[in-house]
């Protein structure tokens, strides 16, 4: 059986602990650390770059699952693989050139993904999908953590589950946005293998982020 993983997004993470952070949910059991990377022209907000790549990868072993929510992505993906990300993905609607932009991804030894807009036909995925290692489905139109997930992104979900059985290679499928313990297993039964999730995990209210991954393991246990 295919191990889901839980891949905490430090978006809304306490950035004056962000060691403490990403120590208490791996010690939870997630799986990756999610790393969302915003330029201000792709998606209407500023983050972070390669420095927290760096310091993230000095302080955890886990694999550092880098979302690059940037124009011309091409531009920084040595610099991204050299700071220590393991996976690097660009959006479809970033990049002219997608398959020139995955091979390069690849060329660097990393797990190349694709992610696509909640507006974004699945056919956009057509002629890439033999090349990539992971599809991420966003459950929110990027930008922002904490916002309401798109209720229909689960059909969309189940149809990109289609496309990678059909094509039978070890695709991840990834979510984003949105996520937690009310749609978790409605996402993995439509064919998820990586739920991202940030603020469900390091806003909740009712408690610590190890707290929240446990929680979110919990709610996908087959019963
Ligand atoms: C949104 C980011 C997400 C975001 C998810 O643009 O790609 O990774 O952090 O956050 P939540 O779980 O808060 O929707
Ligand atoms: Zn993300």
């Amino acid at each position: 059986m295919t191990r889901i993983r839980i891949a905490p997004s430090i978006l809304s993470a306490d950035f004056t602990c962000l060691a403490r952070a990403v120590t208490e949910v791996a010690e939870a059991g997630a799986d990756w650390i999610h790393v969302d990377v915003m330029d201000g022209h792709f998606v209407p907000n500023l983050t972070f770059g390669m420095p927290i790549v760096a310091a993230l990868r000095r302080i955890t072993p886990l694999p550092l699952d880098v979302h690059l929510m940037i124009e011309a992505p091409e531009r920084y993906l040595e610099a991204f693989a050299r700071a220590g990300a393991d996976g690097l993905i660009v959006h479809v609607e970033a990049c002219p050139h997608l398959h020139r932009v995955i091979q390069q991804i690849r060329e660097l030894g990393l797990r190349a993904g694709v992610a696509l807009n909640p507006a974004t036909p699945l056919s956009a995925l057509e002629e890439i999908l033999p090349d990539v290692d992971q599809v991420l489905i966003m459950t929110v139109n990027p930008g922002f953590g904490g916002q309401a997930f798109i209720e229909r992104m689960l059909e969309k979900v189940r149809r990109a589950r289609k496309m990678i059985d059909a094509l039978g290679r070890p695709i991840e499928l990834e979510v984003d946005g949105g996520v937690g313990p009310e749609n978790a297993l409605a996402l993995v039964e439509a064919g998820a293998t990586v739920l991202v999730a940030g603020a469900y995990i390091f806003e909740a209210p009712q408690g610590q982020p190890a707290e929240a991954v446990q929680r979110l393991r919990k709610a996908i246990q087959p019963q």
